[in-house]
């Protein structure tokens, strides 16, 4: 089956404020259609490796593919535009827009706009159709992070990235947040590498990764 992300040797340090080895062999392959988790304590580089993998930030060293393409500081940009979708543990929002506006957002930037329809039914599919028109800034943080998780599902990327999806939810809205991204890995045969601290959200992927001192350990 077509492989979608290949990380090999991938290494991070952080050198301020003090020096920081937090990546130190990464290797990663995922296929077309599959989900992973990676787990790991707080502070040993989940959203750093995250962040590397979605082209956001530069390793030090070791080679990424997506979608077949080698990623370079050069193809980075459309990398993201084409075929990623990223769901940031901060949500990372336009405040003063709307829900709505916020989720046509990457289809916008992209120059490839969508319509208010779609924008909408991908708000209904996290259950906030009834807040598309609601500035980002009024939000819950569940509704924002919901908000972040159709906006990363717009550009019908390939590969979605998504830095602990259900962290500010409840056990309802968590269920509905994995249901729906499992469905959409499935049903439209997306990779998905998300990370989490929810054993259940972990549990419904199709593999587990445990980040520890650097490197990424079956689990
Ligand atoms: N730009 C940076 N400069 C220096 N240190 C950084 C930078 N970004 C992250 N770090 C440090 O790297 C470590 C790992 O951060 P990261 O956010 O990747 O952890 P995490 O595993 O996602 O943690 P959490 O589970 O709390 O979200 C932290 O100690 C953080 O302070
Ligand atoms: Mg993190």
């Amino acid at each position: 089956m077509t492989i979608v992300l290949q990380a090999e040797g991938i290494q991070k340090s952080f050198l301020k404020p003090k020096r920081l080895n937090l990546l130190s062999d990464i290797q990663l392959s995922v296929r077309e259609g599959e989900s992973i988790a990676i787990c790991g304590r707080s502070g040993e580089g989940k959203t750093t490796l995250l962040h590397i993998l979605g082209t956001l930030e530069e390793a030090d060293s070791g080679t990424l593919s997506i979608a077949g393409m080698k990623a370079t500081s050069q193809n980075a940009f459309l990398l993201r535009q084409k075929a990623i979708g990223f769901i940031f543990q901060s949500f990372n929002l336009l405040e003063d827009f709307t829900a709505l506006d916020n989720v046509l957002m990457p289809a916008a930037i992209a120059r490839r706009p969508i319509s208010k329809e779609k924008g909408v039914e991908l708000l209904r599919e996290v259950g906030l159709e009834e807040r598309a028109d609601t500035p980002a800034k009024v939000l819950s943080g569940g509704e924002r992070q919901r908000v972040a998780i159709a906006r990363a599902l717009c550009n019908d990327p390939t590969l979605i990235l998504a830095d602990e999806p259900t962290g500010n939810l409840d056990r309802a809205n968590a269920k509905r947040i994995g249901d729906l991204l499992m469905h959409t890995v499935k049903a439209k045969k997306k990779s998905l590498i998300l990370v989490t601290h929810d054993p259940d959200l972990a549990a419904l992927c199709d593999r587990r990764y445990l980040l520890i001192d650097g490197v990424l350990k079956n689990s």
